[in-house]
């Protein structure tokens, strides 16, 4: 079977979880960049990808890569490859760019001298020609155009794989789906321990432990993918492909995934999306206060992501706020493993805990940290701080 070299993004700093994901299907890299990472595969590992990866955002199959320093040569390049046998000539394309050359001060006209070689190609070819515009959800071919390199890719995902299709309802400051997925990753829960997720919002970190918990593809409900408006697809093949896929699914969880929220239309959100990404039946959902959070037998981890000021909440009431999930972990849940992720770190010094890992992730362009604290039981206790020595 042909292989192809692909490009799988994510957020940056999520490719070593990426990456570990990647190696645990199968798949060895060819490089890793801060943005994601590069392999061959052929087209149906492209679909079972596009189903399975929990924390990438796009996988771009390469079509084309050349030097080229100018429109016209863009233009040149793209108009020789065999559009007529990647895409349909009476479909819709849509052209997204990531171009920084000094002959290009917009990159909408890097797109438009793109989009017209290859509509003039199919016009020559096939006599017909796609419609095109700003929509991801048919043919989206993506250009990637810095200095003198440059490459041409079909995006397999169209919209991004973020995007799982269960998050009808959203309630401020969402994590998003691939994110959560990557900071459950970054705990390296395996899914044979209780999760517990105070401070739910709408449920995604929940929800995607539920995913991993049953070993299901996290995208495997979704209906359309950039890789169904191409010539490669075929949709007997996808089906057996996701019915493979669910034969290895777990049918049941022996420990807990627990959602809590002191609001309770956070909790109706939580749950509906749950259900609409048929997860409901895994987690146990409760309207209350961290605090009141009924925790089960260790161990287990906790995944905390609290506002954290830059977009919500006050920054005086929320220093107290850290300072009460600091006494709450220290009181209620050793045994544990606790996460917190924040944007901002003069909150997370208020909790008082001496963290064992600081990992940087980003929450689009904002600079967030998960701390980890192991809250060890009886002897291994860690020293508790007092309010006075707690860590600034
Ligand atoms: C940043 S949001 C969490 C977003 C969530 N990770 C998601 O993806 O939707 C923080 C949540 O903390 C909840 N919250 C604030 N104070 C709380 C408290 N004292 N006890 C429990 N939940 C609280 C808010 O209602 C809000 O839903």
């Amino acid at each position: 079977m042909k292989k192809y070299k692909i490009f799988t993004s994510t957020a940056r700093n999520l490719t070593p979880y990426l990456n570990q994901e990647l190696l645990s299907l199968g798949f060895k890299e060819l490089s890793i960049l801060n943005t994601g990472v590069f392999l061959e595969a052929p087209f149906d590992d492209i679909m079972r990808l596009n189903l399975s990866l929990h924390s990438a955002n796009h996988i771009f199959l390469l079509v084309k890569e050349f030097n080229c320093d100018s429109p016209d040569e863009l233009y040149k390049q793209v108009v020789n490859i065999e559009w007529e046998n990647l895409i349909f000539e009476d479909g819709y394309v849509s052209i997204f760019s990531n171009v920084s050359n000094p002959t290009i001060r917009d990159s909408r006209f890097a797109n438009l001298k793109c989009k017209d070689a290859i509509v003039d190609r199919l016009v020559k070819i096939k006599g017909k020609r796609p419609d095109s515009g700003p929509l991801r959800d048919k043919t989206v071919i993506y250009l990637y155009w810095i200095d003198k390199r440059c490459a041409i890719y079909i995006d397999t995902s169209g919209e991004s794989l973020s995007k799982r299709g269960y998050r009808k309802i959203s309630l401020k400051a969402p994590l998003q789906e691939t994110l959560a997925s990557g900071i459950i990753l970054a705990t390296n829960w395996q899914g044979k321990t209780h999760f517990v997720n105070p401070m739910c919002g709408s449920g995604t970190l929940a929800i995607e432990a539920a995913f991993m918990a049953l070993n299901r593809a996290p995208s495997i409900l979704r209906k359309n993918f950039g890789f169904m408006h191409t010539k490669f697809y075929n949709a007997a093949t996808f089906e057996e492909i996701k019915k493979e896929i669910r034969k290895k699914e777990n049918k049941n969880i022996n420990q807990k995934i627990m959602a809590t929220d002191i609001d309770k239309y956070a909790i109706e959100a939580a749950y509906k999306n749950a259900c609409l990404a048929q997860v409901e039946n895994y987690i146990e959902f409760k309207t209350c206060d961290f605090r009141q959070t009924p925790m089960p037998q260790p161990p287990g981890i906790i995944v905390i992501n609290p506002e954290y000021g830059i977009r919500l909440g006050d920054i005086n009431e929320l220093e107290n706020l850290y300072k009460e999930m600091g006494d709450f972990l220290k009181q209620k849940c050793s045994g544990f493993t606790a996460y917190i992720f924040s944007g901002n770190i003069s909150l997370l010094k208020k909790v008082g805990l001496k963290s064992q890992k600081k990992i940087i992730f980003y929450n689009g362009d904002i600079e967030c940290r998960l701390y980890e604290y192991s809250l060890y039981e009886g002897s291994k206790r860690a020293p508790r701080l007092t309010t006075e020595h707690r860590q600034e």
